[in-house]
């Protein structure tokens, strides 16, 4: 979703910018646009749609633009169509909305959010005799600014204060005026913003990425609060107006994790990264041989209060709830609920005053995730965050958070980040169950032993990976894939056919293998391929029953299960096997050979593997 850059130092910005938006490029966009200060020059505005190298090229890499303060701005569309004039920066003027070159306005701004009363604010502001050049609520919340700062003759921070008190819905803004060269004015409500310091020079950013090259010592803007930033300083300030005192955090994601370490693309790089990723999550929380949740919150005597857990998430994050509320039921026998982010908050959940919301985000900066957690704290039910970004909003606002160890994820489909978060949960699923005495201590240790063995069994699934091409290759034209499954293989057919059709733009779907009767078998034709999931020992002649009914009408049908499991071949026409695991982890094998078949079916389809059409990695509007 959105990315915004900002520059301001003693070296040229434009390069810098070009730079840093290139690294947020996994985050989706359609247009690009930068806005560079010479001094006291008025700023030169620059967009274009479509990739960012249009834009590298209209600005001769950015050397055609000269200035050492700039902002950039990488637009994924909600408010109006993808277009040049709706791309950022915008002006508070009329001018060169869609054009490039010099601007005469005061306030010149990117934005990521949204605003939620752009059109009564629209309305004030025509009322008040400004026109409106783009589509965007991006231009409306700039001219707010405008109209405050010239209305009651405040300085930005005042006017940006009276400009958050206004709007509804949610902003990272990086702004410059006119009659303040050598400032950036940055303000945060809900949309992810860090504030990067080097010597002499400050960057502004929505992920660490875009500055990792530049510096690792950052700031963290909280809600409702601005900045003023000049080069090497940063000054901070609540709504009052009054100084914020902030610490500066170093991040210890190293530069060469977000890059491609010469794999083709990222999400290779990325599948291959799940034996470390899934390893040092559960080594976070392991001391002296066995599981410690402590350092996550929960004392053995915490967990046996819990009487009820919801899981709340969205996309592939709330596939790893649906495979942890099998673990954690049957293991600990709490009942737990899974659900949607973007449903949960609307549906005035009745929540068990004991219970726990686990909510689980790779970015921590999900809109939908971010407000499921504040409508539980407020509801005063205690949270945990499972997160991968140290430092983002949910991390900070979850009463307790598990940090999943997977490094900087930058392909929009997740792989290592959904490995991780699911052994996060299996260590939550074991730890509860022995603590609750529904897990005896053998078991326990039996299966924590498993789960040290996955990273290694992982590993193994990828010598398969030729196999998995072949047959990618030979599917690459398919229009429709279905997928069943049972129970945890049911959770597991989720995320497998959600990595198919994000990245291959195939038709696709999961379905529980008894619903198939239901309507879905009316859609099994001549040809068509079906994969059944086939891990869980009770369930396995079943969904071999359901896969033969859609032999029977003519499916092609490819069998999904652990070594051992050779009697699928009666019925399969391709069965890929991974290794014998505890059943309930069987998720963290299984889902390896369907994301390198996404993977190899998006590239022989030619498409862009790590940043597919459309999405987003990080969602941070409703
Ligand atoms: C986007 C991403 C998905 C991700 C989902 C939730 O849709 O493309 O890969 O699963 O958001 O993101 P989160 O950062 O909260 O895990």
């Amino acid at each position: 979703m959105c990315g915004i850059v900002g520059y301001i130092g003693y070296q040229q910005a434009a390069p810098i910018l070009l730079e840093g938006l290139s690294k947020l490029e996994y985050r989706g966009y359609d247009s690009a646009g930068i806005a560079i200060r010479d001094g006291e020059h008025l700023a030169e505005v620059v967009k274009a749609t479509g990739k960012l190298r249009n834009l590298s090229e209209k600005t001769d890499e950015g050397r055609a633009i000269p200035g050492t303060c700039g902002i950039g701005h990488t637009r994924w569309a909600t408010h109006g169509e993808p277009s040049k004039t709706n791309a950022h920066p915008h002006v508070s003027g009329n001018c060169t909305g869609s054009g490039s070159g010099a601007v005469e306005s005061e306030v010149v701004g990117v934005h990521n959010g949204i605003i939620e009363n752009y059109q009564e604010l629209t309305d004030k502001l025509v009322r008040q005799g400004y026109s409106f050049y783009s589509e965007t609520d991006t231009e409306v919340a700039i001219k707010l600014v405008d109209y405050y700062y010239k209305k009651y003759k405040i300085g930005p921070i005042d006017a940006i204060a009276k400009t958050m008190v206004r709007v509804r819905g949610s902003y990272a803004l990086a702004l410059m005026f006119k009659d303040h060269p050598g400032e950036i004015y940055v303000a945060r409500k809900d949309s992810p913003m860090i504030i990067g310091m080097g010597e002499q020079e400050t960057f502004v950013a929505s992920d660490v990425p875009a500055i990792l090259n530049y510096t690792r010592k950052v700031y963290y803007i909280d809600n409702l609060e601005m900045g003023k930033l000049t080069p090497g300083e940063a000054v901070f300030y609540d709504l009052n107006g009054d100084v914020v005192q902030k610490e500066l955090t170093e991040i210890e994601w190293d530069t060469e994790a977000a890059e491609k370490g010469g794999f083709e693309h990222f999400m290779m790089k990325e599948i291959h990264e799940q034996p470390k990723a899934v390893s040092d999550t559960i080594h976070s929380v392991i001391h002296d041989g066995k599981i410690d949740l402590g350092e996550v919150g929960l004392s053995d005597d915490d967990i046996r209060g819990i009487s009820q857990i919801y899981i709340v998430a969205c996309g592939s994050a709330y596939h790893v709830g649906m495979d942890a509320q099998y673990a954690i039921e049957d293991l600990s026998r709490i009942p737990v609920r899974v659900e949607l982010a973007s449903e949960f908050r609307y549906r005035k959940p009745i929540l068990d005053p004991n219970g726990l919301v686990i909510v689980i985000s790779q970015s921590g900066e999900t809109a939908d995730t971010l407000a499921a957690l504040r409508e539980s704290k407020e509801l005063g039910i205690k949270t945990l965050a499972i997160v991968n970004v140290v430092g983002s909003s949910i991390a900070r606002e979850a009463d307790n958070v598990f940090y999943t160890i997977a490094g900087p994820e930058i392909s929009v489909a997740t792989t290592k980040a959904y490995s991780a978060q699911l052994a996060a949960c299996y260590t939550l699923a074991l730890q509860f169950g022995l603590a609750k005495g529904t897990l005896a201590q053998d078991k326990y240790d039996e299966m924590l032993a498993e789960l040290l063995t996955l990273p290694e069994k992982i590993s193994h699934v990828f010598s398969d990976k030729e196999r998995i091409q072949w047959f990618a290759a030979k599917f690459a034209n398919e229009n429709d894939i279905f997928f069943v499954g049972r129970g945890i293989d049911y959770a597991i057919c989720m995320e497998g056919s959600l990595k198919i059709k994000e990245i291959s733009y195939i038709h696709s779907e999961a379905y529980a293998a008894g619903e198939l009767k239901h309507g879905t078998i009316s859609l099994i034709d001549n040809g068509t391929l079906v994969i059944g999931v086939l891990t869980q020992k009770d369930l396995y002649e079943k969904t071999v029953s359901n896969m033969v009914e859609c032999k029977s009408r003519g499916a092609y049908l490819m069998g999904l299960t652990t070594y051992g499991n050779y009697s699928v071949e009666d019925t399969a026409d391709f069965t890929v096997y991974i290794p014998k695991t505890d059943e309930h982890f069987a998720a963290s094998l299984a889902v390896i050979p369907l994301q390198l078949m996404g993977y190899y079916l998006s590239v022989a389809r030619g498409l862009d593997v790590d940043k597919p059409r459309n999405l987003a990695k990080s969602v941070t509007v409703e």
